[in-house]
């Protein structure tokens, strides 16, 4: 007997994914077909994905092509499955030309004809209209935005805008944004969604002014520098029924998820401490550097320490203080943060002038949570114990720069698909914004 495999997500089944089907039992005798989950969509980039497993799964056993159907969860699970099910022919479309040719070791590969003009991303972008995403500031963060923009289907940046004219007019031109101009109100209207990357002390004011025109806004982080504003900007958001969302991506990446999740699980006991580092030696020349009131290490970093922290042990903080060492301009090159709670205390270390091991350290009465620099792209960790032969190690796929996870959440937020607040909660983002209002008036002289 010929037995052939086939993998896939299937999504929004269409007239391709029935050839391919067709012509892949057509080969052998036994079609085995692997459709892949939400979760391993994601680590590999496939973002969006609307069906969920189930319904992908039973229309997929609908067609009557598949005389076996599994889940395929991850990376390196095609070589164990030609293995276990004892495959002779591997196969998929030609969009995938070459990129399975690594299996002949183990099977033969075949490459069948693609349906044409037909994909499931063509058909999610027809359901929803493709959001038109502008981008205010073109320094760092914009071209990262843009890169990573390619990988989210539903959105397209089509506008540019930055006082600075002339960063802008060369943006536009690099990237080909049809949009740039100097009117902020013809910018706003010409997008149905910003994305603020400006520098820091821009956020609020620019974040106000596109949700009171209704519009959708994903900002860098912080969003204001007061509570009571960041509480403003979310009622705001509210009130027009727009999204606003803070940009700490790590938030929004499943792997980061997965850490958070495992070290809850009970696996090291009832967690006592959290220690998050995050420095890097940015140049003397950059605003985080030379702008005493509105860079600094703090600021630069204050969102990603603090996010495990809240992750972990919530909001209801007893105590927190604040420690600094700053330059003769008295902007803080290293700043230590130390948290208490009723049954834990949580450390977070930020420099843009000290070096540090970029660690994060979840300590708990039975075992430690490690996860090595840049955790904050979570990649790997591992769980460890008294019993120092005893590891489990956790390895993670993580892609790009995970502005993809964030990008992605804030597209599903808008088409609605995507619900519930649990990643980033507007009362997290609320939380942490009183911790950055204690940081600029005790270091900053904020009135
Ligand atoms: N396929 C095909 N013809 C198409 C679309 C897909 O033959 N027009 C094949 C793919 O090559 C693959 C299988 O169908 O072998 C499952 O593909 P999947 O990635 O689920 O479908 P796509 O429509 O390509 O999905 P997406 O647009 O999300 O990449």
């Amino acid at each position: 007997m010929k037995k052939v495999i086939t993998y896939g997500t299937y999504d929004l089944f269409h007239e391709g994914h029935y050839n391919l089907l067709k012509h892949a039992k057509e080969l052998g005798d036994y079609l085995i077909v692997g459709v892949t989950t939400q979760h391993f969509d994601q680590m590999r980039g496939k973002m969006n994905v609307v069906d969920p497993i189930l319904t992908r799964i039973e229309n997929v056993r609908k067609t009557g092509f598949a005389d076996e159907i599994i889940v395929e969860d991850h990376e390196g699970q095609k070589i164990e499955d030609i293995q276990n099910y004892d495959i002779d022919i591997f196969t998929v479309g030609s969009d995938w030309t070459g990129k399975f040719d690594y299996l002949n070791a183990y099977c033969e590969v075949r490459y069948l004809p693609r349906t044409p003009n037909i994909s499931s991303t063509m058909i999610r972008e027809h359901a929803k209209p493709i959001l038109q995403i502008g981008v205010i500031g073109s320094g760092r963060m914009a071209p990262r935005f843009i890169d990573e923009s390619r990988y989210v289907s539903g959105a397209y940046v089509g506008a540019v805008y930055n006082p600075m004219v002339e960063s802008a007019r060369a943006f536009q031109e690099k990237y080909q944004i049809e949009v740039q101009t100097e009117d902020f109100d013809q910018f706003v209207d010409s997008v149905d969604a910003v994305y603020i990357a400006s520098p820091n002390e821009t956020h609020y004011e620019y974040a106000k002014r596109v949700l009171q025109a209704g519009k959708h806004v994903l900002s860098e982080k912080p969003l204001a520098f007061t509570r009571e504003k960041t509480m403003e900007l979310y009622d705001l958001a509210h009130e027009k029924h727009a999204i606003l969302m803070e940009g700490i991506r790590t938030a929004y990446a499943p792997s980061f998820q997965q850490l958070i999740n495992i070290a809850k699980s009970g696996k090291i006991g009832e967690i006592r401490d959290v220690e998050a580092t995050f420095t890097r030696i940015a140049d003397e020349r950059s605003r985080e550097r030379t702008d005493a009131e509105f860079g600094g290490a703090f600021l630069e970093f204050a969102g990603y320490t603090m996010l495990p922290i809240f992750k972990i042990f919530g909001l209801d903080y007893e105590d927190v203080t604040i420690d600094s060492i700053c330059d003769e301009n008295g902007l803080d090159v290293y700043t230590k943060m130390q948290f208490r709670y009723k049954d834990g205390m949580a450390t977070a270390k930020m420099g843009v002038g000290v070096k540090s091991e970029g660690n994060l350290v979840i300590s708990g009465t039975k075992g430690y949570v490690l996860a090595p620099s840049p955790w904050w792209l979570t990649k790997k960790f591992d769980i460890r114990y008294e019993d120092a032969s005893q590891v489990d190690h956790y390895d993670m796929n993580f892609m790009g720069d995970g502005l993809r996870y964030e990008l992605a959440e804030f597209v599903s937020k808008i088409n609605k698909s995507e619900k519930k607040d649990f990643k980033l909660t507007a009362e997290e983002s609320i939380r942490m914004s009183d911790v950055v209002e204690k940081f600029m008036r005790q270091e900053r002289g904020m009135k």
